[in-house]
């Protein structure tokens, strides 16, 4: 077993232990000890009585067997779902050593079965047909409507009926770049019903952006609508999606068709740019097809969907999530860490177009059957309460969102909050970047009124789900900590070595085996997949992010390691907003660092050389964030560009980051040792430019 198992294990079980025997021990009696050293925040006896996981003990037992007999553990759930034909053995096979050959992940290999049936009509064929799946919220106030089990089914069908009938077959790729308006995870579930693969490309991406994925996973179909309203502002997202669509087909990959939904309200039909013979307009067509619609069943191991994230180089990569384990691993992970009743209603902030949105808007809730809120518009539009009045509009229990919500609402005052009742909330959640203590007590004490557990999962794109995740009723909180990993997930610390730490320390976050929600390669790229995951610390799975471990086995994410920024919880390489910025004819050079940012937890600051001869000017500033803006998305564009003559390099030509971001962060006498620098005055030309 782990060593943090060895750990919490310790705590619980030996009575005269010393430590925080007694913190948890409270949880189990249900009594809220006030600690002397940590703020540990308990949940009440009441809900810790009424949760599925109630104690510390309870949780000890399930993950000892989860680990212990993985196999086992997960079959049984798996077992709860439908199968046209059952799993073979092995229940699942790992290889996470490069250096023993490829690396490969498989979990219920050889079982059948489909996710689209799974979430809509098993649910339906269990008498629940007639419960809400989807309330939509639109952007303005007042802008609303609601799909049940059942109507979502036939809309999928619809769907579903039309795609096979342009040709989309099992294993195809589609595209979907769609704002968050029912038809996107309508989408989401037609394609999974046919077999087809979908690649969803969140709408705030630029042309450029989307061409990009356009030309890596060549799609039969892209799907999108005309235009959207965010706020006050509006987008056309077709004219977007037409750029991106000139791009690849210069690059020799075509789009056959385009699909566009008519967002009637906010540009209509004459105005939409419009291609005959590719586009076609969504309500003209899908409304004719049939309701009900045969279902591709696939195996386990077929591929669901990919998703591209960024990574420390300039191309993003396409995380390939197969349909079994993810099912039944995004199932268990949002029963679990969000302590899921039937009466609950659950709303995620996320965009579909990010992970969170598959996991936790679109296959998590609907696997278990839950009532979803999703919400088209903008948190503080028309103003900042909206979250609240959305809340209480639905009677929402669990609310999830990221630490960057919870800050930018915090800096606009209690009031938005305490103007509504919130009397229906139960938990909170956070997902994205590590919430800060402050940002945590807000959320806790103004939000939740000091009565709802909140849930800082911690997990990434390529882990499918939760992965260290509060367990709400199950023990005592510390405001800023991730808590635990859930169950099956075997988190260990190494040094800059591979060599694992164990106890109270800090270090490099990697994961040892494999959990059925896990990404299986890079879509087309399964070599960059082992380099970049598993060979950093061979034998482990590498995450990429820093954790520390405190002396009661608590976990504490501190954030990426590598060339990867975390901005209001968007993942940015810096490598491929550097390449956006040089793509610019008066720009040489560039290097992107984050610094610390109040709201979005990181912004980004970029280091800019010019062509010689070109001044600097607030003209030029302008135009490389537009230049970002254009090729990634606006989420991308620099909070700050730091005109430099040089970059502090190594003798060998690398740029020295480190130095970089003490400057970025103002941290002037931190800047360490800079005499191997090739030329040691650029550094003083940097602060000297300093504040331009
Ligand atoms: C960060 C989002 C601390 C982390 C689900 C990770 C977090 C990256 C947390 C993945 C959290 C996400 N606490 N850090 N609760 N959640 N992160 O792929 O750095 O968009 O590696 O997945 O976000 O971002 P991604």
């Amino acid at each position: 077993t782990t060593n943090h198992l060895r750990h919490v294990d310790s705590l619980t079980i030996s009575p005269s232990g010393a430590g925080n025997i007694s913190h948890l021990n409270a949880v189990i009696l249900g009594e809220a000890l006030a600690s002397e050293e940590d703020d540990l925040i308990f949940p009440s006896d009441e809900f810790s009585r009424q949760a599925l996981v109630p104690s510390s003990a309870k949780y000890l037992e399930m993950y000892k067997r989860s680990v212990e007999d993985p196999a086992g553990f997960w079959s049984d759930i798996a077992l709860r779902f439908h199968w046209k034909a059952k799993w073979g053995e092995p229940v699942y096979s790992e290889n996470l050593d490069a250096r023993k050959g490829t690396v490969k992940i498989e979990w219920f290999k050889g079982g059948i079965t489909n996710i689209c049936y799974n979430c809509l009509d098993r649910n339906v064929e269990a008498g629940n047909g007639s419960n809400v799946a989807l309330y939509w919220e639109g952007n303005d106030p007042g802008s609303d409507c609601s799909l049940t089990y059942s109507q979502l089914l036939e809309k999928v069908c619809q769907l579903a009926n039309y795609l096979k009938d342009i040709g989309v077959r099992r294993g195809d790729a589609v595209v979907i770049y769609l704002p968050m308006i029912m038809e996107l995870p309508i989408t989401m579930l037609a394609c999974a019903r046919i077999g087809a693969v979908h690649s969803v490309v969140f709408a705030g991406f630029s042309a450029d952006s989307l061409a990009q994925r356009i030309m890596d996973c060549k799609p039969k179909v892209i799907l999108t609508c005309n235009a959207v309203k965010r706020g006050s502002k509006v987008i056309c997202l077709k004219d977007i999606a037409d750029a991106a669509m000139v791009e690849s087909a210069k690059n020799g990959v075509p789009v056959d068709v385009c699909v566009t939904y008519g967002n009637q309200s906010v540009l209509n039909r004459e105005s939409t740019n419009w291609k005959e013979g590719r586009d076609i307009w969504w309500q003209d067509v899908v409304p004719k097809y049939p309701t009900t619609c045969h279902v591709e069943w696939v195996d386990a191991e077929d591929p669901l969907f990919l998703l591209y994230t960024s990574g420390s180089t300039g191309k993003p990569k396409g995380v390939l999530h197969t349909t079994g384990g993810y099912m039944v691993y995004t199932a268990t992970t949002f029963k679990y860490a969000f302590d899921y009743k039937s009466t609950d209603i659950y709303w995620c902030t996320a965009d579909c177009g990010w992970i969170t949105g598959h996991s936790y808007v679109t296959y998590g809730p609907l696997l278990n059957g839950a009532t979803v809120v999703i919400f088209e518009g903008a948190p503080n539009y028309p103003d900042s309460g909206r979250c609240w009045s959305i809340v209480d509009k639905y009677k929402v229990s669990i609310f999830y969102t990221a630490p960057t919500l919870v800050r930018s609402l915090m800096r606009d005052g209690n009031e938005f909050v305490t103007r509504y009742s919130r009397k229906s909330l139960r938990i909170l959640g956070s997902v994205g970047e590590p919430i800060n203590p402050s940002a945590w007590r807000w959320f806790f004490n103004v939000v939740g009124e000091s009565k709802c557990p909140i849930s800082d999962t911690w997990w990434q794109t390529e882990t499918g789900g939760f992965m260290i995740t509060p367990l709400p009723g199950a023990w005592p909180q510390k405001p800023g900590s991730a808590t635990f990993p859930f169950f099956g997930v075997q988190p260990v610390i190494v040094d800059e070595k591979g060599v694992e730490i164990e106890g109270e320390c800090s270090g490099y976050l990697c994961i040892k085996h494999s959990w059925p929600g896990a990404f299986r390669t890079l879509y087309g790229d399964h070599e960059r997949y082992e380099t970049t995951y598993f060979k950093p610390f061979a034998g482990y799975y590498f995450t990429g992010d820093g954790c520390s471990r405190d002396k009661d086995g608590y976990y504490w994410l501190t954030g990426r390691v590598d060339d990867v920024i975390n901005v209001s919880g968007h993942r940015i390489g810096t490598a491929e907003v550097e390449s956006a910025l040089v793509s610019h004819p008066h720009c040489v050079e560039a290097a992107v660092v984050g610094f610390e940012h109040e709201v979005k937890g990181q912004g980004i600051y970029a280091f800019v050389t010019l062509v010689e001869g070109v001044p600097p000017s607030e003209e030029l500033r302008k135009n490389l964030i537009l230049t970002v803006r254009n090729q990634i998305g606006a989420f991308a564009a620099p909070d700050k560009i730091h005109w430099a003559p040089g970059l502090p390099k190594t003798r060998s030509g690398k740029i020295m980051r480190r130095i970089l971001r003490k400057i970025a962060s103002g941290q002037l006498d931190e800047l360490g040792d800079t005499s191997t620098l090739a030329d040691p005055s650029v550094v003083d030309q940097l602060i000297a430019l300093s504040d331009c």
